[in-house]
């Protein structure tokens, strides 16, 4: 039987760090507000000639070094972003070639926030399937460049990062189930107006702004995440209390409290990093686990579940064995 396991995970955040007062200097909201509604202190932003390349560059040099492994023993790259450095070519290979990976696989792929597990899942049944024996998986947004800092509504939220994992053929069980889910009747909920094929021009302009119907997308997102942690528990026959750690997407405390709370889980267990990097969409899942890792609290064997929603909507989870 070929499994897929973690062997390696890094991270790289943006040098610039904007606090909750640094906000209140540029939109009328307060730290209060900020702390009490998302648990949102500081994120990082990205300067404005750093790129979303860049970051994956650095996070992946850490994730290589932790693994052991050089550019040339990775055959695969997959990136989940919705903010890459051009239209194309894709920015994994961007990556690709900057590393010194040998030519090989390489795509990014688009799925909000859920980004980083669609590219997991994505990376594992190549792995599985025989296609890849080491992939190189990255979760990475320079989501602040798409954001209106004049509209308090969503400017508070997100924050920059890049988080990796090498992700690599093994004879011990590492992920044990993927589960993706998207539904399109949500779009309107959370998007960001303009594409390659769609008002390219409003680019740069005021229209050009992530739109978000907070409470709507907050409703939905609680249900479904905790739908989507019980059907990841059940469907591999593991109970909540073989669960060591939860590793949610980090859009707001009180999302992933309620999905705690669902799984019964003492928030003790989950990794938080929403009070530091605000929500970084694709690279917030990545980004916590290489904090859990690096802090320590994460160890070999442990059972973890990680899971993301985002724009689309879309969604996901991933149980595995560190
Ligand atoms: O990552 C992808 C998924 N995204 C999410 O999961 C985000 C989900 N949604 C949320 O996290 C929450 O809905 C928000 C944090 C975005 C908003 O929290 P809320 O408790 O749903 O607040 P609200 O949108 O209902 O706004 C409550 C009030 C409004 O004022 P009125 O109309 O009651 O007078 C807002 O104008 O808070 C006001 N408000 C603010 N006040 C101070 C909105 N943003 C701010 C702000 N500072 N930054």
């Amino acid at each position: 039987m070929t499994y897929s396991r973690i062997t390696g995970t890094g991270r790289f955040l943006p040098e610039k760090v904007l606090t909750n007062f640094d906000l209140e200097k540029i939109v009328d909201t307060t730290d209060e507000w900020i702390r009490t509604r998302t648990g949102v202190e500081r994120r990082h932003c990205v300067a404005e000639d750093q790129t979303t390349s860049d970051m994956c560059v650095e996070a992946a040099k850490v994730a290589m070094e932790s693994a052991g492994v050089r550019p040339a023993d990775i055959d695969m790259v997959i990136i989940g972003t919705t903010s890459p450095d051009l239209i194309f070519p894709n920015v994994a290979t961007l990556v690709q070639h900057r590393l010194g990976i040998p030519a090989c696989t390489a795509f990014s792929l688009e799925a909000a926030c859920t980004g980083f597990i669609y590219a997991l899942t994505t990376a594992d049944k190549f792995i599985k399937a025989g296609e890849s024996k080491r992939a190189l998986v990255i979760g990475a947004e320079c989501i602040t460049k798409l954001v209106d800092w004049s509209d308090r509504n969503t400017c508070v939220l997100f924050g920059d990062g890049a988080g990796a994992v090498i992700l690599e053929q093994s004879d011990e069980q590492g992920i044990i189930g993927c589960h993706l889910g998207a539904d399109g009747q949500y779009k309107d909920l959370l998007y960001y107006p303009v594409g390659a094929s769609k008002d390219l021009a409003k680019a740069g302009t005021d229209e050009a702004s992530i739109m978000m119907s907070g409470k709507d997308v907050f409703k939905v997102a609680v249900s479904t995440l905790g739908n989507v942690a019980s059907k990841a528990l059940e469907s591999a026959g593991v109970s909540q209390d073989e669960l060591d750690w939860l590793i949610p997407h980090q859009a707001n405390l009180r999302i992933i409290q309620a999905t705690a709370k669902r799984l019964n889980l003492p928030m003790e267990k989950v990794i938080l990093t929403v009070q530091d990097h605000g929500n970084t969409s694709a690279a917030s899942v990545p980004m916590a686990l290489d904090v859990g890792v690096r802090d320590g609290r994460i160890k070999r064997d442990q059972m973890i579940l990680m899971e993301a929603f985002g724009g689309g909507f879309t969604w996901g989870s991933v149980l595995m064995r560190f």
